[in-house]
């Protein structure tokens, strides 16, 4: 197959704060595990970042970190496209353009949106299920509680983020699937609008195994940014370890064969993931016979953790240290990005009548 023929697999990360395990086995190792099958594009979503106003120095490190990361991970930029949303303004065009065919109350039903802007309010979750009170709330609130309008329009940034490169598989999050289908209707409205054939169907795309997900060190819940139970690929050895050995437990089976409480279960998918078969059939069968010892356990499983990220720690701070390498990189992606891009959005240009003299 030639280089052009491959299916377009496109995925974007808000820039907001470093990777965690998470993010590593639900999606940074299949990226880099599909580099070689697929027409590979990767991007720091920074301006999706602005809709929660960062601060601006702390948004530009994270845009760094998070590239140094997908590069320490093993993500290829000779095989894969990795580009910074802003280096492709085509985005910021089109997402204007895309916009005058999207309704406010489409957007403002989005559960991320009422999410979002419920926590903006200050509003309770049953305060926002009431639509009218809610947006009365909406309508009338300013200053702090503002809630801006990049944020009700996100869903139409991401949709563009995906369109303009064209891309048909899409891997994202649960939380992203409402995105991807508003994106999908967004495709179809367009091209019959203007009884073009422009943009194809985007679907999520799961790399064909099994869902991975990564629980946090707090005994309920899956591991996430917001949730402040996470593992950081650069996190230092003794860091690292302290967070293990803080995890959550139980007080150990009373019985044989006891069913296992969450936080438990827990510890041993992370065990699954990151150690040896035959390391977790120990702690199995320790656990089935009541001899097992939790501080073993997670001593264990802090070593194993290690033994993953420690690789890519010092890669990360190799690479940090080299700003023209970085530098060059995004160069070379985000000019591979524009090139699709601007194509895709002359195309929108000359649907909608926006022709130069
Ligand atoms: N909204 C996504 C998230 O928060 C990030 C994102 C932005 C994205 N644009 C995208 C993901 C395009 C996939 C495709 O996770």
């Amino acid at each position: 197959m030639s280089e052009n023929k491959k299916e377009i697999v496109l995925s974007g990360i808000r820039a907001t704060g470093n990777l965690h395990l998470g993010n590593y086995y639900g999606a940074l190792r299949k990226f880099v595990a599909v580099q070689d099958d697929y027409d590979c594009n990767f991007f720091i979503a920074d301006l999706h970042a602005l809709t929660t106003n960062p601060d601006p120095a702390q948004l530009h490190a994270n845009v760094k970190n998070i590239i140094a990361e997908y590069l320490a991970a093993g993500l290829d930029p000779e095989k894969v496209t990795l580009f910074v949303q802003s280096d492709v303004p085509e985005v910021s065009e089109m997402y204007l353009l895309l916009n005058m065919h999207v309704g406010i109350g489409e957007l403002m039903r989005t559960v991320s949106f009422k999410d979002k802007a419920r926590k903006a309010l200050g509003l309770s979750a049953e305060a926002a299920e009431d639509d009218a009170a809610f947006e009365h709330q909406l309508v009338g609130a300013d200053n702090g509680k503002r809630v801006n309008a990049g944020l009700l329009t996100y869903p139409t940034l991401m949709a563009v983020d995906i369109l303009i490169q064209k891309a048909t598989k899409v891997p994202v999050g649960k939380d992203q699937l409402q995105h991807l289908e508003l994106t999908r209707r967004f495709a179809r409205r367009f091209n019959s609008f203007y009884g073009v054939d422009i943009f194809p169907e985007p679907y999520d795309f799961d790399f064909g195994g099994a869902p991975v997900k990564v629980p946090g060190l707090d005994g309920s819940g899956k591991m996430g940014k917001s949730e402040g139970n996470c593992i950081y690929l650069v996190d230092d050895p003794k860091v690292l370890r302290k967070k293990v050995m803080r995890a959550v437990t139980d007080e150990g089976p009373k019985e044989p064969n006891s069913p296992m409480s969450e936080p438990i279960a827990n510890l041993f998918t992370l065990l699954e993931l990151t150690s040896t078969p035959d390391v977790v059939a120990h702690f199995r069968e320790a656990y089935a016979d009541c001899s097992i010892r939790y501080g073993d356990l997670k001593k264990q499983l802090a070593e194993d953790i290690l033994a993953v990220t420690t690789p890519i720690r010092e890669r990360v701070n190799d690479i940090m240290a080299d700003e023209a390498y970085i530098a060059r990189i995004l160069r070379d992606g985000s000019e591979r990005a524009r090139e699709r891009a601007a194509h895709t959005l002359e195309e929108v240009r000359q649907a909608m009548g926006i022709r130069r003299f």
